[in-house]
């Protein structure tokens, strides 16, 4: 099973995705591979943002090494399921879908979490600290959920 994280600059919310649900998906054994891309290149090539990394840290998830890279129509096809972290990044990718099997496969992260409510992982950076810790979080609880619902 392959997996995608989807947010805009690939440096704050999507790298934290990536690094939440490896650690979740090695400490239960399953055999899913995790990436994660923005839907702009604003950023491509650096390591996630230094609140990111940092909030990571604090949690025992490391994704210093991570590099951002932006979304690839190819990334259809390669991945079984791409969660996307906002409803602009939900947009962004369907306006590029080609099929139902490439639009099924394009999920809102904290749909399993709070089914229909379409709650977005809200964009941090222009926030603080504090913005981080509430989106890790909300990453957490939902990478959890996604496990439980999915993959278990
Ligand atoms: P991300 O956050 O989409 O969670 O990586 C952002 C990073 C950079 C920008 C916007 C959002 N930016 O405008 O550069």
């Amino acid at each position: 099973m392959k997996i995608l994280m989807v947010c805009l600059g690939n440096i704050c919310r999507s790298p934290l995705a990536e690094g939440v649900f490896r650690n979740k998906s090695n400490y239960r054994k399953l055999n899913i591979i995790v990436d994660s891309a923005g839907t702009s290149d604003f950023h491509v090539g650096a390591t996630p943002d230094y609140r990111s990394i940092e909030v990571a840290r604090k949690n025992n998830v490391d994704i210093s090494n991570l590099t951002a890279r932006k979304f690839a129509v190819s990334d259809f096809s390669n991945f079984d399921y791409i969660f996307v972290m906002d409803l602009n990044n939900y947009n962004e990718l369907m306006k590029l879908t080609e099929n139902d099997s490439q639009r099924r496969k394009i999920i809102l992260l904290t749909e399993f979490l709070f089914p229909e409510q379409k709650i977005q992982v809200p964009d941090p950076y222009y926030g603080d600290e504090k913005d981080f810790e509430t989106v890790y979080k909300l990453i957490e609880d939902s990478c959890e959920k996604i496990i439980e619902k999915l993959f278990l």
